[in-house]
């Protein structure tokens, strides 16, 4: 059983991994809207790989005996200025999630909570991937600059992501 503390600490990461789904998929529309079909997919992976992310926090809770609780979603921003602002602000926001899961950690460590903290270390390791992700795209946006050759050819190759199911889900 997790303590009503720790309970209301996921619902709040819920919470946030939904928030983040729908900021990718902003991301998504608008980078559709301004014919970078590459980034809408790159993005519309994301979206559905957050989804994925609440849903494990989603079953960690339902299979703890805790009701998962839905919290409101703050609107998210609609339009940037091009592909380097959007995978600029994935980095910094992926930062701030990074700083979540890192707060519960704290929280689970100081509550001896081994059972969240073995969950968590999925979500750790995670992080590094998310993180590394979208620093890698901003150097490439960065270092293509307005060199209309070379974003053509970044968009073809984020075109190709594929959303895969994580194990932890199959
Ligand atoms: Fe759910 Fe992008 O971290």
């Amino acid at each position: 059983m997790i303590t009503k503390t720790m309970q209301n600490a996921i619902n709040k990461q819920i919470n946030a991994e939904l928030w983040s789904a729908y900021l990718y998929l902003s991301m998504s529309m608008d980078a559709e809207a301004k014919t970078f079909k590459g980034v809408a997919n790159w993005f519309f992976v994301q979206w559905l790989e957050e989804q994925d992310h609440a849903r494990i926090f989603q079953n960690y809770m339902n299979s703890s005996g805790s009701k998962v609780i839905l919290l409101p979603i703050d609107e998210v921003e609609s339009e940037w200025k091009n592909p380097l602002e959007m995978f600029k602000q994935t980095l910094k926001h992926e930062k701030e999630i990074t700083e979540m899961i890192n707060e519960l950690v704290r929280l689970a460590m100081n509550e001896g909570d081994f059972a969240t903290l073995s969950r968590l270390q999925w979500f750790v390791d995670e992080q590094v991937e998310e993180e590394e992700n979208a620093n890698d795209l901003v150097d490439d946006f960065s270092r293509a600059g307005n060199d209309f050759g070379t974003l053509l050819e970044l968009d073809s190759k984020l075109g190709e992501r594929e959303y895969s199911k994580p194990e932890i889900l199959k």
